[in-house]
Formats: C-alpha cells, sequence, structure tokens
C-alpha cells in the first residue's frame, strides 16, 4: 500500500464496517455540500469520465452514485465542480490520451479555484504514472487505484481535511465491498460484476498487474444484484469478468460460470444476458450447451482470437493454437447455429512476420467473425512481450492493420447479410431526433436503425431487417415475430 501525505484527523465514532463506515463519509459530505449549496445558492455539479472498457464503465457507475448520494449533480461538461477520470492502461495511447486531458483539467481549475480533480483507475495502479503526475500535474486532489473505489468518499474526505492531493494506490484489493449507490448510465441494461482482476498472464497484457488476481463475488450478491436491477426496469446485464470462464474458483463450495449464469437466468422480468469476456482456452461444453438451451442467453460469444499463429499464441500464453481454437468455433456453432463469434485482434506482436499474420487472416476467414476489435500491439512496460525481441515496425503495422480491417469488413458483412429480411427482437437503445430513428440491437449484438419515437426507448419490439449494411441494418418496426 502507498499511503502519502494523509491526515489523520477523523470524525470520532466511525463505524468499522464497510459500507456502513463509506455511508459515514458520505453523509458528512452531503451536509457539508448542503450547507454549501445553500450558501452559494447554486447546484454543485460532477463529470465522471470513463476511459476504457466495460469493468471501467461499471465501476464509474459506482463513482458516480457515491457522488450523486452527496448532492452532485451529473454534467456533460468538465467545467465541473468535481471530475473524475476512471483511466485505462491497456495501450499507450490510452494513457497519452488522459495527459492531454489533465492538462487541459489544470487549466480550467485555474479559472474554477474550488474544483475538485480525481483520478482514478487503471493507470494509477503504476508507480511510474504517480511519479509523473506528483511531478508535473500538482493540482490533482485524489488519486487511488482499482482496489479502492468503494473509498471514493472517505479520500474525499481526507482532502477536505488537508492542503495536498490524497494518494491512496493499494496492490491488492483486501474485500470486495457492496451494497453502495450506483448510477447507471442506462436505464434498461446495466453491468453487473461477476469477477475481478485476471490470473491469465497473458504476455502482452497488463491487465493482471493493475486489477490483481481473480476474486469471484459471491453468487448469492451477484442475483440479489439483477433482481434489483430488474426491479427498477433493467431488461439486459452483462455479466462481467476478465476471463468470466474462471468464475467460481476460488468460491466455497465452488460453482461454474455455466452455473451461475443459469441460476441469474431465473430472475423474473430479466429478458436478456450478456458475458464479457470468456478465454477460449477454457470455454466449457456446459456453458455452450447452457448458451444453447437457455432463451435468456444472447446468442452472441465474444471470443478474443488475438492471433491466428500458433507460433505467436504460445509466446503470448494464450494456451491455445489455430487449430483449437477452430475448432472450438466448429463446436459451438454446431451446437448454436444462430450464433454470432466476435473478436479481438493484436498485430504487431514482437516476432510477428507475414506468415504469422497470414494465419490471423486465415482464421478470420475461417471463424466468420461477426465484428473485431483491432489493435496494434502496444508495448507495456513490466509485462514479458516488453522485453521480447522483434518489435514490429509502425509502418509494417499500419499496412497489416490495413488488410486485416478489410478482411475483417469482408467476412463481417457476409455474416449479418444472414439476417436480411427476418423479423427479430430488438431492445431499443437510443433514439435520435434529427432523424427520428430508433437503434435496436439485436441478440447477437449487431445494430438496427428504424423509424420509431423516443418512448420505444428501453423497450423490446419486433423489427424487420430490411437492409443490411455491412455492420448494422436499415429496418422497420413490425407487428409480427
Ligand atoms: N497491446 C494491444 N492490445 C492489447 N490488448 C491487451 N493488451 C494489449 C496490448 N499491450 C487488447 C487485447 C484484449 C483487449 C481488451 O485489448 O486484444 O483482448
Ligand atoms: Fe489480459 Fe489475458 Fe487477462 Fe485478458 S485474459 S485481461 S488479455 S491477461
Amino acid at each position: 500500500m502507498i499511503y502519502d501525505e494523509i491526515t489523520k484527523t477523523y470524525p470520532v465514532s466511525l463505524p468499522e464496517e464497510e459500507p456502513a463506515r463509506q455511508y459515514a463519509f458520505m453523509d458528512i459530505l452531503k451536509a457539508e455540500l448542503a450547507d454549501r449549496m445553500q450558501r452559494e445558492n447554486r447546484m454543485f455539479t460532477m463529470h465522471v469520465e470513463t476511459f476504457g472498457c466495460q469493468m471501467n464503465a461499471k465501476d464509474s457507475e459506482k463513482l458516480a452514485g457515491i457522488l450523486s448520494y452527496i448532492g452532485y449533480v451529473p454534467t456533460d461538461s468538465e467545467d465541473a465542480d468535481i471530475v473524475v477520470y476512471n483511466t485505462c492502461t491497456v495501450r499507450e495511447n490510452a494513457n497519452t490520451r488522459v495527459y492531454g486531458r489533465i492538462g487541459y483539467l489544470g487549466r480550467l481549475k485555474k479559472s474554477h479555484p474550488g474544483m475538485r480533480i480525481v483520478l482514478c483507475g487503471c493507470m494509477m495502479q503504476e508507480e511510474h504514472v504517480i511519479e509523473k503526475i506528483k511531478k508535473s500535474y500538482p493540482f490533482i486532489d485524489v488519486i487511488f487505484g482499482t482496489h479502492n473505489i468503494y473509498m471514493l468518499a472517505e479520500l474525499l474526505y481526507r482532502r477536505e481535511q488537508s492542503t495536498k492531493c490524497v494518494i491512496d494506490v493499494r496492490k491488492e484489493a483486501d474485500r470486495i465491498v457492496e451494497d453502495l449507490p450506483s448510477l447507471q448510465k442506462y436505464g434498461f441494461k446495466a453491468g453487473v460484476n461477476i469477477m475481478y482482476g485476471c490470473n491469465n498472464f497473458c504476455t502482452y497484457c497488463i491487465v493482471p498487474y493493475v486489477r490483481g488476481r481473480e476474486r469471484s463475488r459471491n453468487p448469492i450478491d451477484i442475483v440479489r444484484e439483477t433482481e434489483m436491477l430488474t426491479k427498477n426496469g433493467v431488461r439486459e446485464v452483462m455479466l462481467l469478468g476478465q476471463n468470466v470462464n474462471s468464475y467460481g474458483k476460488n468460491l466455497e463450495p465452488g460453482m461454474s460460470f455455466a452455473e451461475l449464469i443459469r441460476e441469474v437466468s431465473k430472475v423474473d422480468g430479466l429478458q436478456r444476458i450478456r458475458f464479457m469476456t470468456p478465454h477460449p482456452k477454457d470455454l466449457s461444453d456446459e456453458l455452450i450447451e447452457e448458451i444453447a438451451v437457455n432463451p435468456k442467453i444472447c446468442k452472441h460469444v465474444h471470443l478474443p482470437l488475438q492471433s491466428g499463429s500458433s507460433r505467436l499464441l504460445k509466446l503470448m500464453n494464450r494456451h491455445y493454437t489455430k487449430k483449437s481454437f477452430l475448432a472450438l468455433v466448429d463446436k459451438i456453432r454446431e451446437r448454436i447455429p444462430e450464433v454470432a463469434i466476435t473478436t479481438d485482434i493484436i498485430i504487431g506482436f514482437p516476432g510477428e512476420t507475414e506468415e504469422d499474420f497470414e494465419d490471423t487472416l486465415d482464421v478470420v476467414r475461417k471463424a466468420r467473425f461477426m465484428s473485431a476489435f483491432t489493435f496494434i500491439y502496444s508495448k507495456r512496460s513490466g509485462t514479458p512481450a516488453a522485453e521480447m525481441d522483434g518489435q514490429v515496425s509502425e509502418e509494417i503495422c499500419s499496412e497489416r492493420m490495413k488488410r486485416l480491417l478489410d478482411t475483417v469488413g469482408e467476412v463481417a458483412s457476409k455474416e449479418a447479410e444472414r439476417y436480411t429480411g427476418r423479423t427479430e427482437t430488438v431492445l431499443c437503445e437510443e433514439y435520435r431526433e434529427d432523424t427520428g430513428c430508433v437503434t435496436g440491437r439485436l441478440d447477437n449484438n449487431l445494430l438496427v436503425h428504424f423509424p420509431g419515437e423516443k418512448t420505444l426507448l428501453g423497450e423490446m419490439v419486433s423489427v424487420k431487417l430490411s437492409e443490411c449494411k455491412g455492420f448494422y441494418y436499415i429496418g422497420e418496426q413490425s407487428s409480427d415475430l
């Protein structure tokens, strides 16, 4: 644990248990803010910005929940009374973006001296980042990492007792704190954490170093959260974990991910379940069977390939080969013919040859991915791949990226075409005033735009898929299914 520059002044008689202790800090800050609102006769605003993945987006909802409980009102503007940047460090460009934005916040703070700036998330787990912030950005108020986001109120309280930045970054999580407030981005769909951390140590990846070891949440808490969300109008949940197939391994008694998803699907009123992300090395037959037979589970599997070259997969520590990956895809398709398979691909991993890259293109064609997130390898210091020979030049990477995108585009639009003319149920997720169009998401994760009213938001409706535009459809609402 790195404790830094914190005062020891606490209010008397604080509860020791969590989350009661955090509620005590939230109540103190709430009373103080109410006083300030009255004195200054205005609302106080918050801006919570997420960088990175769905796990971070979920954490941001928890951070916004705490601030909302205290009395802050959300705003899209970064010129807010409190700004939280929930950062990502999976690739270098994520870090670069954050530094640029912090510089901008510093300029804003000059004309808004009471502003509080909070930095948290994966990037803050890296020592060199903390050093740089201390040196170059002295106007930051609070810094914490990924393991103690539940402490936001306590850390803000400590900041008010001090004249300096409060830094509390921990190496590991000592517990999972449940039952703090959350402010959902959407009323109709929500993420639910089922586990934290990762034990896989893929050689390019920084996540295990910044998110720590795997910890599964208790299934009772997961089901209870899903029930609560569903009661409040949520139709679709996304079960979140770095490697959901490992769910339950550290629980007593153990529980498989397939068993968990079956339990979650029993929640009344819940209509759709998605999950992110399974590792191809241990996607079980039990899970494939559950997806096939359980009508609430979306027929969509996000299966990160990373590379199609068995040689590189070994260097990446992925524990599967080109052949076994393709065999897995075949097995999934055989049992769930409707399934959409999507993926993540990295190009330019150290030592990647033209032949390795051709293997990746070959898998893209054979696996028939519906879409792919494609990344240029980014060197993360502290990971084994950062020390490997044969870093690939930018020029080769961008040339390969272009070819990869072309191939993915070709394959994906052919896959999407299959649904043309069909009528499918969609969850209405967005409405655009200017076009008068609603955007709905199909079970297989494709989007369809169709003329409709704003009142459809959050509803499940039938839509005829008239025209395939590659990655999305144009459609029309239909009364039949
Ligand atoms: N460089 C590029 N892409 C990466 N990913 C993880 N680490 C790196 C890295 N160092 C990608 C992987 C992973 C996704 C979330 O991010 O494809 O599946
Ligand atoms: Fe990173 Fe691999 Fe863990 Fe995914 S499974 S978070 S790529 S180490």
